[in-house]
């Protein structure tokens, strides 16, 4: 059932977020409504496609859609060019014309590198994302962001390629590992600290049961982040200034993913100690007041994160700052928060200050 819609409105862009659980049966009819061609093609990843390939299919198929199906193996190593070349050629040899609908069924990763794929495949075409972990139904399925990897560097080849709408179905969640739950919460937080005082306190509340996949608190939730994020991306689609804003707790995160080659952390799992880096650095600067600031920090600790991070070292950490391709000549930035719903961005941050971050995130979380 269709528990809630939210629109992400972008003129002749404009498309909803359609949020629920149990939605399986109602996709196909959605995409009639949605004029979405007749010829589909799925993409999808081994150990998503195992549970929630087979019933899309038929229900596709039972509306007389036409549908054809990529499914590639998971992980971020498989987000690159060379992926997508092979599902071009897939989609070549398989006859799929300008006329046809890409349906994303999966991550983060699915999503992002499908979307790569239909706005690059013969011009363009229609997109449709279904997100089935946590953080790509919070964060990564909406915006219109989507790229593949480049080994000098992640998200480098990519482009803004927005869908025809977005199915967030709750009850894919039930098959997620509970290390994704946590990558997930990672993102939600984020939505708190940098836009809204009663989410972040709805967390402080219902954390346990999020962590416990509680259906109506994970739609809350949900539903919450995506409002935010289509606030957002309505006042700055292509990422000229406010978007920028979604980066909080990136900047540290991404050189936390990179010094660990990917294989140390995943996304949400850096994006949660980048957070708690990056308001420690605030709370140094005197931005974020000390309460705020633990309360934060308070937070973040009870999302469950059982990474040894022995691998990790600060001088490679603070080197990848350098080459994140959200620093701006060269300067590195920083969204920091000034309480809790708000942030600010700052360029200049004292090398010191950041190697203190640093140490303070490696000191508490080794295992
Ligand atoms: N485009 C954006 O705006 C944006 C924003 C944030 C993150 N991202 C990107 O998202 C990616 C991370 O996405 P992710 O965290 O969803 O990771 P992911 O796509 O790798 O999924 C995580 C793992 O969970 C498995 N999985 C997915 N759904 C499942 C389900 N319902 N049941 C069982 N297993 C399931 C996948 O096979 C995979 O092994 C990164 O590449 C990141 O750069 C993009
Ligand atoms: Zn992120």
């Amino acid at each position: 059932m269709v528990h809630r819609e939210i629109q992400v409105p972008l003129g002749e862009r404009s498309y909803p977020i359609y949020i629920g659980s149990e939605m399986h049966s109602s996709f196909a009819p959605t995409c009639q409504r949605h004029n979405v061609p007749q010829d589909v093609l799925i993409i999808t990843d081994k150990l998503v496609g195992k549970h929630y390939l087979r019933p899309l299919e038929k229900n596709l198929k039972h509306y007389q859609f036409r549908v054809t199906t990529i499914v590639i193996p998971p992980g971020e190593r498989e987000k690159n060019l060379r992926r997508a070349d092979k599902i071009f050629t897939a989609m070549l040899e398989k006859g799929i014309g300008r006329n046809s609908a890409v349906v994303a069924l999966g991550g983060g990763v699915v999503g992002d590198l499908a979307g790569f794929v239909a706005a690059v495949y013969q011009r363009g075409v229609q997109f449709i994302q279904v997100p089935t972990t946590l953080l790509a139904q919070v964060d990564s399925a909406v915006g219109g962001k989507v790229a593949v990897n480049h080994p000098l560097g992640k998200n480098m080849l990519g482009a803004f390629y927005q869908p025809a709408f977005v199915w967030t179905d709750a009850k894919c969640l039930r098959t997620l590992p509970e290390r994704e739950i946590s990558c997930g919460l990672g993102e939600i937080i984020k939505y708190g600290v940098i836009s809204d005082k009663n989410l972040f306190i709805y967390l402080e509340q219902q954390l346990d049961r999020l962590l416990h996949l509680d259906a109506e608190a994970v739609m809350h939730v949900q539903a919450r982040c995506c409002e935010i994020k289509s606030q957002i991306v309505e006042q700055d689609e292509h990422e000229a200034g406010l978007r920028m804003v979604l980066n909080f707790g990136h900047t540290v995160g991404h050189a936390l993913e990179a010094a660990g080659h990917y294989r140390v952390l995943k996304h949400g799992e850096a994006v949660l100690l980048g957070m708690m880096a990056e308001s420690f650095l605030a709370h140094k600067m005197g931005l974020l007041d000390a309460e705020s600031f633990r309360r934060i920090e308070t937070l973040i600790y009870r999302v469950p994160l059982k990474r040894a991070l022995g691998a990790l070292k600060p001088k490679a950490i603070i080197a990848a700052m350098g080459r994140d391709k959200k620093a701006v000549s060269g300067k590195k930035r920083f969204v920091l928060p000034t309480a809790i719903g708000a942030v600010r961005v700052v360029e200049e941050v004292e090398p010191s200050l950041l190697r203190a971050c640093v140490q303070r995130i490696l000191g508490h979380r080794s295992a």
